[in-house]
Formats: structure tokens, C-alpha cells, sequence
């Protein structure tokens, strides 16, 4: 059987799975090892060594559980400079209508890469939308049709190259052979939205520690992806500044005791807290740390709105609701929360689709670590694995050239 490996690397938390792909194409976790994060800060490498050494632990703990000895490895790609966009290009293809080929394809979406192009930029996906065959709008995949002229919207979202390549570097120094990028929030996406959801309209939420990782779908694709520099981490420094504890209490009464909506909790109910260079606990009332939280959480939601509406698209157009997911979707009351705030449905994304070690997986902490192992297996992640064992980086020009040998391999592997 094949062997997959994804990591994730978070400002919290570096989680490693292993995975076992059987004849249908199903997933099967073998392992999973988790290390803390160290040196690795909202999706950049503050200092190469630790943050490897970080990672390494992370992925040997998984390669133990399996048994199994990892090289190539998907990895996410956040941050605040990430960037999306949607592109539109058409192609006259012949005069009279003739059977669009692959071919056809590919050189109409690297022209819309092309637009993307952006200097100090690279690009992690290129997702084609939507394409229109003359005058036949809703085209889902135009291959073996017949047309004289194609459009493709494709929707891109790009890195710096610098952040990509230093977190490249650190999983090298690591060990491990970066195969596959995927940016946070699609990775999540992959692991707990429907088809449907997306169909309808879903806007995914990832709320980590020192991001907030985001990603509208509307008629089944990404329209706006991205990530704002806010997350837990800022809830427990405002709980540890406006009550006056040290950042490790305010974090554990954030778990205990935390609620992300203040009407949810009864007024004068009481929680013990320890004041910082006091001894003794303390009695406040749980209403006052439920309000710094909804201040900051309400912070957060309203950047991810307003990043959304900078980008020309409606939150509202997200028929399915919100869903989220990152380990600040374990809050209390944050569903209620969301679901007041955008006045849409909300639900909390567990995720789903693999099989084996179930119980291990099942937080919505989780998510990206298995979206990315899914990715490993899906078409797109597999042209890049390709790419990168043929020795070529997945931004290179030389892109037809290449087709063959991709084809080649993934008839090897497939
Ligand atoms: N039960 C809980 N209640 C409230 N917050 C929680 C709970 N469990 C975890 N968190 C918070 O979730 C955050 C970690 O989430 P996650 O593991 O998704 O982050 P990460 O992926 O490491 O970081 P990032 O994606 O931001 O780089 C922390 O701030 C932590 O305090
Ligand atoms: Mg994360």
C-alpha cells in the first residue's frame, strides 16, 4: 500500500499523521505524533534549528506509532501575506467547434497563472472555477466537449516566496522532503466541508492560535481565501492583561472556564481565579471573562468580513453557514457566537473521510493536519508530487515538457 505523511505547522502545535492509501483510495491514519510548537510564529520560522527540531519530534512520534519511515511530507502554508484573486481568460481554440482537449486546458489556465504572477510571490494553487464553452456558462470540466472558444475563472492564491521557502528549509533541516504545499484553510476545508456546503455556499473559519485561517466557497469552489494575524493566542493575553494573571492561568481558565458569548452565562455566576504574584485564588464573575473573550472573538470575525468584503464578495451569499474549525472552535458557546454575529447558520467542523485512529483525530484542532493528508491523494496534490520527484518546483515554466513524466509517474503510483 502507499504511504502519505502531512504536517502541520502551527503556531501552537506541529501535528504529523502517516497515513495507508488501500485500493479505493481510502485512507488509513497509522500515525500521529504532536510536538509544540517552537520557534514558529503565524506561519513563519523565527529560528531555523529549533523550529526543525520541532518538527522532527513531531513526525518521528508519528513514524513510531507506525512503524513506517516518512520522505516526502504535504505541508501547510499560512499567514497574513497570503493573497487570493480571480482570474478570467479565454482561448479561441478554432473557428468551427472541435473537441476540447487537455491540452487546451492547461494552456488556458497557465495563462491565467500567468496574470497571477506576482514578484516576491509565489503561486500555491490555481484553481480553475468555472468555465464557459462559447456561450454555455456552467462548463464543470470542458474535456472531450466540443467549443471554439473557452473561459476559465481561476481562483489563485499565492505565499511570499521567503516564508515559503524558509518553512520548505526548516522541513528539510528536519528530514523530510516537502512534496506538497497547501494553504491552511483549504487543507481544513478538505477535511470537514461537504460537497454540498460548498455547492450552497460555505465560509470556512479556522481559528488557531496566532491565525485565523479563512476560505469563502461559493458553487462548490474558493472565491476568497486568506488569514488574519489573530487567533487564541490573543484571547489568552487579554484575559491574563484585563484580569491580571499570568499567560499560563489565563490560558487554563480560558479552557475551564471560557465562554465565547456572554449572554450564555447566567449572571453572578462565579469562577476562582489566581491573581499573578498571589497565592490565594480569587472569585470573579464568569460574565467578565466571557466579554473579553467575545470582544476579541468579534475582533476576529470582523476582519475576516471585512477581508471577504475588500475582495468584492458577500459573507451572506454563504447559503450553508459558517463552519469552523482550529482549536478555539473547542470554546464554549462560539457556535452561538458566530451564528449571531453573521446571522447565518454556524456548525463546528470535526474531521471526517479517513479511516483508523478516529478517536486520535477528532477535534476540530485537527482539521488541517487531515486535510492535508487528504490532499496527498487527490488529483491536484499528486500532479505536485510528481513535479517534485521529477525535480522540478511546482512554479516551473517548463510545464508542458514535464506532462509526460507526470503522467508517467502517476501511472506508476497509481
Ligand atoms: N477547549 C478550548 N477552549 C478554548 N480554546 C482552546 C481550547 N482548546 C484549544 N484552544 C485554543 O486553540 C488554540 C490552538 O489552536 P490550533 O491548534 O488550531 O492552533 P495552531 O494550528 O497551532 O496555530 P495557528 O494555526 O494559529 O498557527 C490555542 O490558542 C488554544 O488556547
Ligand atoms: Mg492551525
Amino acid at each position: 500500500m502507499r504511504t502519505v505523511a502531512s504536517i502541520d505547522i502551527g503556531t501552537d502545535k506541529i501535528v504529523a499523521l502517516i497515513g495507508e492509501v488501500d485500493t479505493y483510495g481510502d485512507i488509513h491514519i497509522i500515525g500521529v505524533g504532536e510536538a509544540r510548537s517552537k520557534c514558529i510564529n503565524r506561519g513563519t520560522i523565527t529560528k531555523l534549528g529549533v523550529a526543525a527540531r520541532a518538527i522532527a519530534t513531531a513526525v518521528r512520534e508519528a513514524e513510531e506509532m507506525s512503524g513506517h519511515k516518512v520522505t516526502g511530507v504535504v505541508i501547510n502554508v499560512s499567514g497574513e501575506d497570503l493573497r487570493s484573486q480571480n482570474e478570467k481568460d479565454t482561448i479561441n481554440i478554432s473557428p468551427s467547434p472541435i473537441e476540447i482537449e487537455e491540452e487546451h486546458i492547461n494552456r488556458l489556465l497557465e495563462r491565467s497563472v500567468a496574470k497571477g504572477k506576482e514578484d516576491g510571490f509565489e503561486i500555491i494553487h490555481a484553481i480553475p472555477r468555472k468555465y464557459t464553452l462559447d456561450n454555455q456558462e456552467g462548463i464543470e470540466d470542458p474535456t472531450g466537449l466540443i467549443g471554439s472558444k473557452l473561459t476559465a475563472q481561476v481562483h489563485i492564491v499565492k505565499a511570499p516566496t521567503t516564508l515559503i521557502g524558509n518553512l520548505e528549509k526548516a522541513v528539510v533541516v528536519a528530514g523530510f522532503t516537502p512534496t506538497v504545499r497547501v494553504v491552511s484553510a483549504l487543507a481544513s476545508a478538505k477535511a470537514v466541508l461537504t460537497e454540498e456546503e460548498k455547492e450552497n455556499g460555505v465560509l470556512l473559519i479556522d481559528i488557531g492560535a496566532g491565525l485565523t485561517d479563512y476560505a469563502l466557497f461559493i458553487e462548490g469552489h474558493p472565491v476568497v481565501t486568506g488569514s488574519v494575524p489573530m487567533g487564541g493566542l490573543n484571547i489568552t493575553k487579554d484575559i491574563a492583561f484585563f484580569m491580571k494573571v499570568e499567560q499560563e492561568e489565563a490560558e487554563r481558565t480560558k479552557k475551564e472556564n471560557g465562554v465565547a458569548f456572554v449572554d450564555l452565562v447566567r449572571e453572578g455566576e462565579i469562577i476562582k481565579i489566581k491573581p499573578k504574584g498571589e497565592m490565594r485564588e480569587v472569585a470573579v464573575e464568569r460574565r467578565q471573562l466571557a466579554e473579553v473573550i467575545q470582544v476579541r472573538l468579534e475582533e476576529i470575525l470582523e476582519k475576516v468580513i471585512g477581508e471577504i468584503e475588500k475582495a468584492g464578495f458577500k459573507v451572506d451569499s454563504a447559503n450553508a453557514g459558517v463552519v469552523i474549525t482550529g482549536g478555539t472552535g473547542n470554546l464554549q458557546g462560539i457556535k452561538d457566537l458566530v451564528e449571531r454575529f453573521t446571522d447565518l447558520p454556524a456548525r463546528i467542523g470535526i474531521p471526517t473521510g479517513v479511516i483508523g485512529l478516529k478517536e486520535r483525530i477528532e477535534d476540530p484542532k485537527y482539521a488541517t493536519v487531515v486535510g492535508l493528508l487528504k490532499f496527498a491523494v487527490s488529483p491536484e496534490g499528486m500532479v505536485s508530487e510528481a513535479k517534485a520527484k521529477v525535480g522540478l518546483s511546482t512554479n516551473s515554466s517548463g510545464f508542458k515538457d514535464i506532462i509526460e513524466k507526470i503522467k508517467e509517474f502517476l501511472r506508476e503510483i497509481l
